[in-house]
């Protein structure tokens, strides 16, 4: 069983970008530990990263028929894209929205999410925990 982890913009700055905020670790580190963690859930994961919004929905789009369900953390895309929530939409595969920081105890902006109303579900605030959290949480939906 596949699934497709997708990382949306300034996400390759990490380790870098507002430690205090996003942490030490490296985007590689987290697919590292997040790729490790579903073989021992029997899940591949197949993990990404675009600054691209296009390159994002393309790789939506793909998943279809190739992965079982998608995780997904959009970065600002998550509140600007109404054309990733119309990918997610349009495959139809169970996705779970991740975000490193609780965006709700930010910036205003950061309240609303695009995505959220085609999640099965939302995990914040957990840094790159979040990821296998929501491997965890979505291998119900793909068995
Ligand atoms: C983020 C939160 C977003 O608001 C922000 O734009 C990001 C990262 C997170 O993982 O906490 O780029 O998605």
């Amino acid at each position: 069983i596949s699934i497709l982890v997708l990382n949306g913009p300034n996400l390759n700055m990490l380790g870098k970008r507002e430690p205090g905020i996003y942490g030490a670790k490296t985007l590689a580190q987290i697919g590292d530990e997040t790729t490790a963690f579903g073989e021992s859930l029997g899940l591949s994961v197949d993990f990404r990263q675009s600054n691209h919004e296009g390159v994002l929905v393309d790789w939506i789009h793909e998943a279809l028929g190739r992965h079982r369900g998608i995780i997904i953390n959009p970065g600002a895309y998550t509140h600007t894209s109404v054309a990733l929530q119309d990918a997610i939409r349009a495959v139809g595969l169970p996705t779970i929205e991740v975000h490193l920081s609780n965006v709700f105890a930010r910036e205003a902006f950061r309240h609303h999410s695009y995505i959220s109303p085609v999640a099965v579900g939302v995990i914040c605030g957990f840094g790159p925990q979040g990821y296998t959290l929501a491997l965890e949480a979505l291998k119900p939906h793909v068995a």
